[in-house]
């Protein structure tokens, strides 16, 4: 596989710096194009990949391509990558938020074979959540690839196009509802007399745990959830009040609102 990536910005540099480190795939067989060249410098020094005039010259010499600009310049990066590739089939996987795969399809040739992905920003220190869809011209081997280059960043999941904003109700825009809940936790410390410091870093490493917990050992949150909760205890004087003050409805209705939002802006 020959990798190219058009767009070397805070994403596509997390993943190909991800998944060279994984030996996903290898520097040698990457190029990025990116036409500001302080990102492509510092792509080239986090990767150490090879670098490409434009999408253009990506389209002619990568077989796959990493589409990561912004969603807006999508449509042109995919043009220029037509015109390189020059009547070649290519395999593109598309990170650019909203962005269906009829629109994008619309935008390349019909040998293009396409892959949408939400991916969120843990990916950029290798703890992402990433979903894929796949189109129709696409094979299962595409779907393997996509697969093993995500994976590299973090967990991944393929799921149909129908699912994708239901994707970033939850894990898209999740991380910041999770930097609310750290915050407020630490809230909570710094009111009992902890540090700011030291508050913060208990929170956050206790979501980290929390988190490790359910990823690790497979079990139902509410199962560990009970685990931490003896008879007349602490923890249950404390669950209660976040019952009373609504936080699982909270977070329903926050998931909810993203994916109205998503529906909204087309992105369906
Ligand atoms: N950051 C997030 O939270 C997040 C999460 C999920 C998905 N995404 C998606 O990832 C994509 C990239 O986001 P980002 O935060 O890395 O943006 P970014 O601005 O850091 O990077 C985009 C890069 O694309 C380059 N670019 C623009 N036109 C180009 C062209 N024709 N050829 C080559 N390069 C070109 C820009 O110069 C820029 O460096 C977006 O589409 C976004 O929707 C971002």
């Amino acid at each position: 596989m020959k990798l190219g990536v058009i767009g070397c910005g805070k994403m596509g540099t997390a993943l190909v710096q991800g998944a060279v480190k994984a030996g996903a795939v290898t520097a040698e067989d990457i190029r990025g194009c990116d036409p500001v060249a302080a990102a492509l410098e510092a792509f080239t020094a986090a990767t150490g990949a090879q670098t490409a005039a434009d999408a253009a010259e990506i389209g002619a010499t990568c077989d796959t391509i990493l589409l990561a600009t912004k969603p807006h310049d999508v449509a042109a990066a995919l043009k220029l990558a037509a015109k390189g590739a020059d009547g070649q089939p290519r395999l593109v996987i598309s990170i650019a938020a909203g962005l269906t795969l009829t629109t994008l399809q619309d935008s390349a040739p019909e040998n293009f074979r396409i892959i949408r992905t939400m991916p969120n920003t843990p990916a950029m220190v290798g703890q992402g959540a990433t979903a894929f869809c796949r189109g129709a011209n696409t094979t299962a081997e595409d779907a393997a690839l996509a697969m093993q280059l995500l994976s590299s960043v973090g967990h991944t999941i393929e799921v149909p196009e129908r699912l994708i904003n239901a994707v970033t109700g939850v894990s898209g825009s999740g991380p910041a509802y999770i930097y609310l809940i750290i915050e407020a936790l630490a809230d909570g410390g710094v009111k009992a007399g902890l540090g700011r410091a030291d508050a913060i870093k208990l929170a956050a490493q206790t979501v980290l745990g929390a988190a490790a917990m359910v990823m690790e050992t497979g079990l139902h949150p509410a199962v560990l959830k009970d685990m931490v909760t003896s008879p007349g205890g602490t923890t249950i004087a404390a669950l209660a009040e976040m019952e009373n003050h609504g936080v699982r409805a909270a977070m329903i209705a926050a998931v909810d609102a993203a994916v109205r939002r998503a529906d909204e802006l087309g992105g369906s």
